[in-house]
């Protein structure tokens, strides 16, 4: 992860200054020395340089042998933005890696949108996480970039950023170890190792983690995660974390099926290997309890992460098949393709039975839910309205996707079994809205619970721009509100 220091002045000799320049407006220079302010002013660009966004100058900045400069084009002050912002910075701290640098001095642009704690947040952390790379599995390691950089910013500015430097870095940190773990790829990340994972989390930040193998899931008679699990040579677990002794209790589940194959009900080869991704519910919640510890929110924690592969055997659950789940309710399997709600079944009840203030759910859980939003974002379902505005807004800040999606009654109504209480696939139409309907069935009477529907946003799969991978999805969105929940933000 980049170091990042705060500073309201300064220069250092070896480093890459970046200045940051609105079109038709001087280079923002406030908190460099005189002289090397003057210089940066007295640089003409091209022809055609207006400081349009994406335009670039390097030039030397003399005095300090080979220092050098970059005024970095914005674009117009009026459109820019929160993403504007961490793009920028993202692309900043890349380039100045590419160009050789391991320190870079960036003057945070004078503008309305640093001042706001949550932008502030977002900014801080992308550039902690500017260098993000999975290399575990590569042979010859990448190139190392940028090393550190400090952020020169107004007085303003600076205490806005100072109050939320601890939550960005481990805000980062958490979406880093879900990013890690969602990317592990599926023959070393089978749910004992997604379970040892845990152990050592709540080693690390003391939490008291509990792990379910198939002995003690027959014993509480969780029938849905042992269906799942049982054409896999990696046997399922389920993991229980809790942490924290005052506030609201606060439970977390994540779907963690460490491979899909889509079992019995097959799916097609084509793009198979992304359904590595299919644990990345479970990976949010770990990085967001990563976080949430670290930062000892105020709040009684609870973490479930049912953790199975979904794979086609002699042994395994088959369409037609009737089982029962941890609440009571039976399920007939329809398809076993529709496994992440089998799991999700024995846990949202396990987690509802035991009295949260609130329960949020991650999951891959649907296709539709990617056809209806596209990739990127995420959907949201929630009986609440408090709860769902608040999850919007606290998405919103954090720069996610998340859109609300009904919870119609027509959508339980197509859940309802033949021979079982209900059936694992609906008709064809509003796919995501069907499973999320057949969740609502295992949260009991829990009033305050939200579904969201990650598939779109848990990685950035084959024919999609940017760097493939499991993105974190979720942590951002969920830190900041708890944070806001907590009255810090
Ligand atoms: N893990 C998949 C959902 C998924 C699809 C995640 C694409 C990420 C990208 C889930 O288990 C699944 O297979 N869902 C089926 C449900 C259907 C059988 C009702 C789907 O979406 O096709
Ligand atoms: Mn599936
Ligand atoms: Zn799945």
């Amino acid at each position: 992860m980049i170091r990042v220091q705060l500073t309201s002045s300064g220069q250092k000799q070896g480093e890459l200054l970046v200045v940051p320049v609105f079109s038709k407006e001087e280079p923002e220079t406030e908190g460099l020395k005189a002289a090397v302010a003057r210089r940066v002013r007295s640089f003409e660009g091209p022809k055609g340089w207006n400081a349009d966004k994406d335009q670039v100058l390097s030039r030397e900045l003399g005095g300090t042998a080979g220092a050098m400069a970059r005024i970095y084009g914005l674009g117009k002050r009026s459109d820019f933005d929160a993403d504007g912002l961490v793009v920028w910075l993202r692309r900043v701290v890349k380039e100045s890696g590419q160009a050789g640098y391991q320190s870079v001095r960036i003057v945070l642009p004078k503008h309305d949108v640093t001042l706001d704690m949550a932008v502030a947040m977002s900014a801080y952390s992308a550039i902690c996480l500017a260098d993000y790379r999975f290399d575990r599995f590569r042979s010859t390691p990448g190139k190392t970039g940028v090393k550190s950089v400090r952020l020169v910013l107004s007085a303003e500015a600076l205490a806005v950023f100072r109050k939320v430097a601890r939550w960005s870095r481990e805000l980062a940190a958490g979406v880093a170890a879900a990013r890690d773990l969602g990317n592990t790829p599926p023959n070393e990340a089978t749910p004992e190792w997604m379970a040892e994972r845990c152990r050592e989390l709540g080693r690390d930040y003391g939490m008291k983690v509990r792990v379910l193998t198939p002995s003690g899931l027959k014993r509480k008679k969780m029938g849905g995660i042992l269906a799942v699990g049982e054409g896999s040579a990696n046997p399922p677990r389920l993991v229980r974390m809790d942490w924290g002794t005052r506030g609201p209790i606060i439970a977390l589940v994540g779907k963690g099926v460490t491979f899909d194959t889509g079992g019995i009900s097959i799916k097609p080869a084509a793009t198979m290997d992304e359904m590595k991704y299919d644990k990345c519910g479970a990976c949010a919640v770990f990085g967001i309890a990563r976080a949430a510890a670290a930062l000892k929110l105020p709040f009684r924690f609870r973490a479930y992460l049912p953790l199975a592969e979904n794979m086609p055997d002699g042994k395994a659950y088959r369409p037609g098949d009737i089982v029962r789940c941890y609440n009571g309710k039976t399920v007939e399997i329809m398809n076993t393709d529709a496994e992440g709600r089998m799991i999700l079944a024995d846990a949202l009840s396990w987690a509802a039975s035991e009295k949260p203030d609130v329960m949020l759910e991650y999951s891959t859980l649907t296709g539709a839910t990617v056809v209806a939003l596209g990739t990127g974002a995420a959907a949201l379902y929630t009986p609440e309205d408090e709860l769902a505005g608040d999850l919007l807004s606290a998405a919103d800040r954090a720069g996610e996707r998340l859109w609300r999606m009904p919870l119609w009654p027509e959508f339980g109504r197509a859940m309802k079994g033949n021979h079982g209480d209900l059936k694992n696939l609906g008709t064809r139409w509003g796919g995501a809205n069907q499973a999320a309907a057949f969740l609502s069935e295992f949260v009991g009477d829990q009033q305050d619970w939200a579904h969201l529907d990650i598939a779109g946003g848990a990685y950035v799969g084959a024919g999609q721009a940017g760097t493939k991978g499991a993105t974190g999805y979720g942590v951002p969105l969920t830190l900041l509100w708890l944070l806001s929940r907590a009255g810090k933000l």
